[in-house]
């Protein structure tokens, strides 16, 4: 059975082969020190977990989720209490408010919903997958703008022709930045509205990592930008702020008629989220909001730990203000092989996994991506290992 010529156009997924490496590596016996993954390694909070247990008790919850029902409602309301209490937003719980299968599934699904096989979508490279990969699933057309670190890993409008921008009619951004660990401010926000303003297209801003932020930075929302529910939408996910990846719980805010179709999409695909997994959810939006300190703290000391001992062993690295990345050149030395050579080359002989940039996009090429996955322990061994792999090479 041929799969379908949407499906062929799929970049290769990276991961897999990594996967495989990886697997080959452990078989030869060796200890791999994991930082490919964003997949946090910290248990859920227990209170979560505990809400979780009771809700799961229940009849009512086994049954089909519906969006009318008290679970449901409670949760949209939680959702937009959050965005009042944390950016002084206001949003409408029933209509500015989508619950999502994780926010990768309502990434993907946007596209599905809006796009045809003449429309564009611009997305920033290098980008989380979903992004990009969802466009091309949905048949539309991709137009990647590079971002570099000389501008901030930060999109520049004005190299975005006229004729790309008359076809285009999704933009994704997102930040705190996965891979590169870039971050905004208002005024970013401010300047993608100017550019959007009047061109039909939908800004789809993905703010996964907003609580994951260092040294005092404070993650912007771009529903607090004037102007961004005209044609604007926000996705979040409870993911990474409370270690809940395998839970599958996010969601989607802004524009009415946007969420609406979206909505619609979903409503012939899926039967929404597990309520038992809802209850969670609130438990954790609604709870005691120390998890949150206690986990950026111990990926600041993850952070400093890995970035102040690759620039010890000679590895130039500089520090992200957000996320769980740490977004890297490959070493001078090795500037001849691909990202994806190159973090094969780590992972056969030093025995730690990174990603390869190229795994977000072509404009990912030259470097790897650490995710901070590994606790402090590992941190350090995986720099003694990597020292001794940079030192063998003359
Ligand atoms: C930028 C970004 N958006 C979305 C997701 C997906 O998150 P979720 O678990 O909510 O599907 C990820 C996961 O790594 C991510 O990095």
């Amino acid at each position: 059975m041929q799969e379908a010529n949407r499906l062929k156009r799929l970049p290769l997924y990276l991961f897999t082969i990594i996967d495989e490496l990886k697997k080959r590596a452990r078989e030869r016996g060796i200890d791999v020190v994991d930082f490919g993954m964003g997949s946090p390694d910290q248990p859920t909070p227990k209170h979560i977990i505990d809400k979780l247990c009771e809700s799961a008790q229940i009849t009512e919850n086994h049954r089909y989720s519906r969006a009318d029902g008290d679970v449901e409602k409670r949760l949209r309301r939680s959702i937009a209490a959050m965005y009042k209490r944390k950016f002084n937003v206001e949003l409408d719980p029933d209509k500015e408010v989508l619950p999502l299968i994780g926010s990768k599934e309502g990434i993907g699904h946007l596209s599905t919903a809006f796009l045809n096989s003449d429309d564009i979508a611009i997305v920033p490279s290098p980008a989380y997958p979903t992004h990009f990969n969802g466009v091309l699933i949905a048949g539309g057309i991709l137009y990647n703008v590079p971002i570099t670190a000389e501008k901030g890993f930060l999109p520049d409008y004005s190299t975005i022709p006229t004729e790309v921008a008359k076809m285009a009619k999704l933009l994704f951004i997102s930040y705190p930045h996965n891979p590169t660990g870039a971050v905004c401010d208002m005024k970013f926000f401010e300047k993608t509205i100017e550019w959007a303003r009047g061109k039909n297209i939908i800004v789809a801003h993905d703010l996964t990592y907003s609580d994951i932020v260092f040294d005092g930075y404070k993650a912007p929302s771009f529903m607090q930008a004037k102007g961004s529910r005209e044609f604007g939408i926000e996705f979040h996910t409870l993911s990474k702020s409370y270690n809940m990846t395998g839970w599958r719980i996010g969601y989607v805010v802004g524009n009415a008629d946007i969420l609406k179709t979206l909505g619609k999409t979903k409503s012939y695909l899926d039967f929404g989220i597990f309520r038992a997994v809802q209850e969670a959810a609130l438990a954790a939006l609604d709870g005691p909001q120390d998890c949150i300190d206690k986990m950026v703290k111990l990926y600041t000391e993850r952070r400093n730990l890995l970035v102040d001992g690759l620039n010890a062993i000679g590895w130039k690295t500089e520090k992200p203000k957000a996320t769980f990345y740490v977004w890297t050149r490959i070493p001078a030395k090795y500037s001849a092989l691909t990202a994806l050579e190159f973090a094969t080359l780590m992972l056969d002989e030093a025995g730690v996994v990174v990603s390869p940039g190229t795994g977000f996009g072509e404009y990912g090429e030259g470097y790897v991506r650490f995710a901070l996955v590994e606790p402090v322990e590992r941190i350090q061994l995986a720099l003694k290992k990597i020292k001794v792999f940079l030192d063998a090479k003359t």
